[in-house]
């Protein structure tokens, strides 16, 4: 899909410090800005312990920053309630973690329900949201077996197609190649690729060269020590 320019996400002068006032205080983001808009692919690049992960829970409403606005649409993070928070973060974003986050005791379809469960809705949705899911993803002959006895490809199509089953406006992924074969690799850019097409906007965080050069990638900006060094304000 070729980007509009209606800002999704806007993150202004974001500051993020863990332990804060401790003698192992982190100033992992300071001052970040920038504009997700609808239909993009950002990538996010720059070294290990750079901030990524954490502009990531920032864009993705997992954690709220320190100092400064993010808005997503026309609400201001600062403004809503946790719960409020929580409902924007299960209808507006589907998450592929650095770690997968999947539950290895559970089957694929239930790893892949998961996401629908707290939204309420009526079992036969959920199934149909499942089974699209499963079949996009071309993981539903592997429905039925527990996640921790499938191969990685199959987890990381698992991971996927729990991002995906809530229809999300954005997908935000981790380091989604990190533990993927070059085959894998451009299997998953290619599914994203194409859920970009249909209109999803994607914003991901890594530093592999063979995300950053992927056609699908519209934009990219570099993170260095918590600050956007190339890219930015966009
Ligand atoms: N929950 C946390 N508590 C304390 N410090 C944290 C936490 N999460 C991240 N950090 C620290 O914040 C800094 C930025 O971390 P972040 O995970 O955002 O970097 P990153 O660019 O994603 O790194 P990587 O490429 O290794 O995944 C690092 O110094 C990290 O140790
Ligand atoms: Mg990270």
């Amino acid at each position: 899909m070729r980007p509009g320019t209606e800002p999704l996400v806007v993150v202004d002068d974001v500051t993020k410090t863990y332990h804060r006032g401790r003698p192992d205080e982190v100033r992992a983001l300071r001052g970040v800005s920038v504009t997700v808009s609808a239909g993009e692919v950002l990538v996010i690049e720059g070294p290990s312990g750079s901030g990524k992960t954490s502009l990531l829970t920032v864009i993705g409403c997992m954690s709220r920053p320190t100092s400064g606005q993010v808005t997503i649409g026309d609400r201001r993070v600062s403004r809503l309630t946790e719960s409020a928070l929580t409902g924007i973060r299960r209808s507006t974003f589907g998450f592929i973690f650095q770690k997968l986050h999947l539950i290895l005791d559970l089957s694929v379809e239930d790893n892949v329900m998961l996401p629908l469960v707290p939204t309420g809705m009526g079992a036969a949705e959920m199934k149909k949201r499942v089974d699209e899911a499963l079949r996009a993803m071309r993981i539903e002959h592997r429905r039925t077996a527990a996640v921790g006895r499938i191969s990685g490809g199959e987890q990381q199509r698992t991971a996927v197609a729990r991002a995906l089953v809530n229809a999300p406006t954005i997908i935000i992924a981790d380091e989604p190649t990190a533990h993927l074969d070059g085959e894998l690799s451009a299997e998953l850019l290619a599914i994203l690729g194409q859920l970009n097409d249909e209109g999803t906007t994607v914003v991901m965080a890594t530093h592999d060269p063979r995300v950053t050069a992927h056609p699908a990638v519209h934009r990219r900006v570099v993170m260095q020590d918590g600050r956007i060094v190339e890219g930015g304000a966009g």
